[in-house]
């Protein structure tokens, strides 16, 4: 467990960019739950809510979270923005590792996601007010789930990790 590294976040905080410097640096695999549902299912993210419904895709995200608690690899692992609303997948995810929350405002998020054809949640005229629906439904459960938060805000790629490998 200690060895191995969990992001979770909203939307477009950087869990996978960031997840990978992180691996780089700590020189271990980086893994990010919606590759890999990708990749188990050979289709897109977008293909599976359209076909099975937000319900199947959490599904699907449960699995994969229940396989990596099982592994003894060491990883650094990137979840979609929405691996904590199911309560089971809560204790589960600190049960994979130190869970990290990758947190931004919704300003931020609103420039790093616009035009985003890749997330089906956010396909809406309005995305401002979804965003902030997603926030307030959400941000109590990342605080829950994680060990600790960094406020990316503001903050290069490299400054957010050097904050992580600090913090460690
Ligand atoms: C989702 C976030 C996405 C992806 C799916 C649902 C969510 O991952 O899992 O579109 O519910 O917030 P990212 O957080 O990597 O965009």
């Amino acid at each position: 467990m200690g060895d191995r590294i969990v992001l979770i976040g909203p939307m477009g905080c950087g869990k996978s960019t960031i997840g990978r410097l992180l691996a780089a640096r700590l020189r271990c695999r980086f893994l990010d739950s919606d590759a890999i549902i990708v990749r188990q299912t050979g289709v897109d993210i977008p293909t599976i809510f359209a076909i099975e419904g937000e319900s199947g895709f959490r599904a699907r995200e449960h699995k994969v979270l229940v396989e990596l608690s099982q592994s003894d690899e060491r990883f650094v692992l990137a979840t979609g923005g929405g691996a904590v609303l199911l309560p089971e997948n809560r204790p589960l995810l600190r049960s994979i590792g130190e869970v990290i929350h990758l947190d931004i405002s919704i300003d931020e998020q609103l420039k790093r996601i616009r035009h985003d054809r890749n997330r089906p949640l956010l396909q809406v005229d309005d995305l401002p007010t979804r965003l902030a629906e997603l926030a307030q439904a959400r941000a109590p459960l990342y605080r829950e789930v994680a060990h600790w938060r960094v406020f990316s805000d503001g903050l290069r790629a490299d400054q957010v990790l050097n904050r992580i490998l600090r913090h460690r």
